[in-house]
Parts: C-alpha cells; sequence; structure tokens
C-alpha cells in the first residue's frame, strides 16, 4: 500500500471507529454524570430527607459501592455475554437508577437507588473502555480511549450545569440521567461486537467483517484477524486464578493496573468533584461556589482535549509523570493557601469579600484539574483497558475498575469529615491527597512500561521480566 492509500484507509477506518467509541462513550457520559450529579443534589436531598453529614456521605458513595459490584461483575459478564451486551445491560441499570432515585422518599430508597445506578455504572466503565481498546486500531487506540474520558467529563459537566441551572430541583437532576442510560442502551444496540470477544466466541467471519470496517482494508483485517486468532488459541481455557499462580506477566500487568487504579482516585480528584462547593465555601469563597463549581466542570473537559492529542505522540509515560507531578504540586498550594485562611472567612466577615488566599487556592484547584484531566483521568484507563492478555482481560480489567470504585468509595466517605473537622480542614486533605501523588509518580516511573502505538497481542510482552526493564527505557 502506498503511503496515500494507507492515509486514506487510516481516515476512513478513522471515523468509523470514531463513531464506535462515541457511543460506547455514552457509558462514559453516565459515568460523569454520576458523579456530577450530587455535587448539587446533596443539598436538596439533604434538605429532603433531613440528613446529618455521614448520611449525606452515605448517599454519595452508595453509587460507588454498587459500581464497584459491577465492576466485578461486569469482568465476566464481558466474556459471557460481551463487552456489547454488559453496556446495555449497564444502561438500563442506570436509567432504573435514575428514576428510583427521582422518586425517592426517604434516605433508604435513594441509597438503594444510587446503588443501582451505580452497578450500571460498574458495568460501563468495565465494558466501555475494553470495548473501545478492542475495536480501535494501534495507532489511534490512547486517543480512542481518551474519549471515553471526555465523555466522563462531559458528564460531569452536564449535571454541574443542570444543578446550576435549577439548583433546587434534585429529582429532575436524577430524572435528566434516564436519558443518557436509555441512551447507551439504544447506541450499543446497533453496534457491532468487539472483534476479539467474537474470535473467543469462534465467531470468525463476523469478527472478519467488524475488522474490515475498524481497519479500513481487507489486508489488515485479515492479517489482524490472523494476530488474534493466535492470541485466542493460546489464551483459550485461560481463567484469572490459573493465569495469576502460573504468568508473572499476569501478575506484573494486574499489579500495575491495581496500583494505577487505586491511586487515580487517591489523587484526589473526586474530593474535588464531589465536594467542591464545599471546598470553596471553606476557601472563603463564599457565593460563588456553585458557578466556580461549574468552571472546574469546564476546565476539566477543555484540558482533556490535551491527553486526546498527545497521548498517541507523547506516550503515556511522560503524560502520566508530567501530570501528577503538577497535580501534586498544585495540591501543596492549595494545602499551604487554604492554611492561611481562617475557616468559614468570607462567610463570618458578612461583606462576602474574598480572601487573596482564597484566589491563589482557587488558582491552584483549577491547575490540579488541569493536571489530572490530561494525565491519571484519560491514561489510567487506557493503560487498564490496554495491558491484560485476551484470555483474562476483562476480569482484570474488572478486578482493577472494582479497585478505582473501592478508592473512590473512601475518598467520598471520608472527604467531609476530613474537610469539616476543625483541627484537620482542608489544607490536610489536600496534603494528603499529595502525599499519594508522590507515590504514585514513583510507581509509575518504576513500573510502567511505554504502550504506546503496540498491538494489543504484543503489549503482554512487555511484562515478561526480561522485557520490562527495556520497554520502560526504551519510552
Ligand atoms: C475518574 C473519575 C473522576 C473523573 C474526573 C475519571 O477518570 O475515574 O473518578 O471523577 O475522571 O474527570
Amino acid at each position: 500500500m502506498t503511503t496515500a492509500q494507507s492515509k486514506d484507509v487510516q481516515a476512513r477506518s478513522g471515523s468509523y471507529t470514531v463513531a464506535v467509541a462515541l457511543v460506547a462513550a455514552v457509558g462514559g457520559l453516565m459515568f460523569g454524570y454520576d458523579i456530577g450529579v450530587i455535587s448539587f443534589a446533596k443539598e436538596g436531598v439533604k434538605n429532603a430527607f433531613k440528613l446529618g453529614t455521614f448520611e449525606i456521605e452515605v448517599v454519595v458513595a452508595a453509587v460507588l459501592a454498587g459500581s464497584f459490584a459491577g465492576a466485578i461483575v461486569a469482568g465476566k459478564l464481558c466474556d459471557r455475554i460481551g463487552r456489547r451486551w454488559t453496556n446495555v445491560w449497564g444502561g438500563i441499570l442506570f436509567a432504573v437508577g435514575c428514576l428510583g432515585c427521582s422518586l425517592s422518599y426517604d434516605f433508604w430508597m435513594i441509597t438503594a437507588f444510587r446503588i443501582m445506578m451505580g452497578l450500571g455504572v460498574g458495568f460501563s466503565s468495565v465494558a466501555g473502555p475494553l470495548y473501545i481498546a478492542e475495536i480501535a486500531a494501534p495507532w489511534s487506540r490512547g486517543a480512542m480511549v481518551s474519549l471515553y474520558q471526555l465523555a466522563i467529563t462531559l458528564g460531569i459537566l452536564i449535571a454541574f450545569l443542570i444543578g446550576l441551572a435549577m439548583p433546587d430541583l434534585w429529582r429532575i437532576h436524577f430524572g435528566i440521567g434516564i436519558v443518557l442510560g436509555l441512551g447507551l442502551v439504544f447506541g450499543m444496540l446497533v453496534m457491532p461486537p468487539s472483534p476479539r470477544w467474537l474470535v473467543g466466541r469462534g465467531r470468525v467471519d463476523t469478527a472478519l467483517g467488524v475488522l474490515k470496517r475498524t481497519t479500513g482494508s481487507d489486508t489488515a483485517a485479515k492479517s489482524e484477524l490472523e494476530a488474534i486468532k493466535v492470541r485466542v488459541k493460546e489464551e483459550a481455557g485461560e481463567h484469572l486464578l490459573t493465569e495469576l499462580s502460573r504468568s508473572p506477566a499476569v501478575r506484573r500487568a494486574l499489579f500495575l493496573a491495581f496500583g494505577l487504579a487505586l491511586l487515580q482516585q487517591f489523587s484526589g480528584i473526586n474530593a474535588i468533584m464531589f465536594y467542591a462547593p464545599e471546598i470553596l465555601k471553606e476557601i472563603g469563597l463564599v457565593k460563588h461556589e456553585y458557578l466556580l463549581t461549574a468552571m472546574i466542570g469546564v476546565v476539566n473537559v477543555l484540558a482533556t482535549f490535551i491527553a486526546i492529542w498527545l497521548v498517541d505522540r507523547l506516550g503515556r509515560r511522560v503524560l502520566l509523570l508530567a501530570g501528577t507531578s503538577l497535580m501534586m504540586l498544585s495540591q501543596i498550594g492549595i494545602g499551604i493557601f487554604a492554611f492561611w485562611i481562617p475557616t468559614g472567612a468570607a462567610a463570618a466577615d458578612g461583606t462576602g469579600s474574598v480572601p487573596m488566599a482564597g484566589i491563589f487556592a482557587l488558582v491552584m484547584i483549577f491547575l490540579a484539574i488541569i493536571a489530572f484531566a490530561f494525565s491519571l483521568g484519560p491514561l489510567v484507563w487506557l493503560v487498564i483497558s490496554e495491558i491484560f492478555p485476551a484470555g483474562v482481560r476483562s476480569a482484570c480489567v474488572g478486578v482493577a475498575t472494582a479497585a478505582n470504585w473501592t478508592g473512590a468509595f473512601i475518598v467520598a466517605l471520608f472527604t467531609l469529615t476530613v474537610l469539616e473537622n476543625k483541627s484537620l480542614g482542608t489544607s490536610s486533605v489536600f496534603w494528603i491527597f499529595a502525599g499519594s501523588n508522590i507515590v504514585a509518580i514513583i510507581f509509575i516511573y518504576l513500573k510502567l512500561p511505554e504502550t504506546k502505538g503496540a498491538k494489543l497481542e504484543d503489549i503482554e510482552g512487555f511484562f515478561s521480566a526480561k522485557n520490562s526493564k527495556s520497554a520502560r527505557d526504551h519510552s
């Protein structure tokens, strides 16, 4: 094939893959919406059901408990019914969960339906990135999976904007989520199944048809099909536990994914996403907290484009190391500036004037969001979806995703308590997260091989003992 032809093939297959990825990314919208919605809705829920701090933390965290359970189950489901149908079920559960939340009449009912929303998001948080990574071509996989993250950030933003537009109508906030759930259901029903899953099920001809469309060329489709067939044959009958005891490469990859998933949450991103209004009040930005929360949502979306643009050019390691370092420095800054602000300063002085240190802390919050959005946000989902051999991929992605939700659960459950504790306060929250980001930097530096541009079928080789160091040094 000439260079011009191959460019044409890339462009044609690219638009098809983008379309497929966009539909799968509706799951990302759901994911983001369920994180963002509670930031505004919790005030209304709190007043409606007369809830205290801990009960509110439970309502916030319930969705994450559901997502944890959903992610574990989804690992298996992705193999049994396929990535596409797991996404469809994710959409159904989410839509029903949202409906239930919007009709809730007490703490228990809203908690139960928040868990159901979470189950749906848990399903799609495993099946979405997996499906996209398996459909995308190696040269665009980074950007395609980053689309999923872009959708998460858009979901958060939509939720923030709806919250801002109708702050008291929390039932409607949840009700709008139904549209996203149904969008995923109907969108996924018209999409093709993942070729790797099809081959695993013996449906080789259908897989070839899908590959022809995603690669844009018969020759490329056939060669990719052969590579998948070889791998699937080698990996037939693999079970996670047997593979973990047998293969150091799978153990290394799972350790990496598990670590990244947890560290993404302990970076503290969701302390901001869930509790931005409370944090902004604490640093003296009373009266502006909701508008600023929405601006955080906007910045989060925009900065994700940096990752989409750079991830397949610069690679995963550079972006992750740069972003995590910037986030850590910004959080140290937030801690320092917040330290200078007496709790509830602006509220107490009654004039609504904003302390200077509060403005600096705010700038640091924006920097931390930008840093996360071009690094840990998209790249953790990308790495998790690309480093496992096909035979155990969905089970491993399920385990790592469940670890991510566990981290989010812990952050949701304790942040407010620490924020509201007079002797700890805002500074301590951010210093704790900065400490965790130092661990993340070291972990990424030591453990993450560069996977930019590599075929999924080749990446598992990066984790064999002799290759893992050279893959890292090579980057
Ligand atoms: C994380 C979410 C987070 C979001 C923020 C995602 O990658 O997994 O927990 O809320 O990014 O944009």
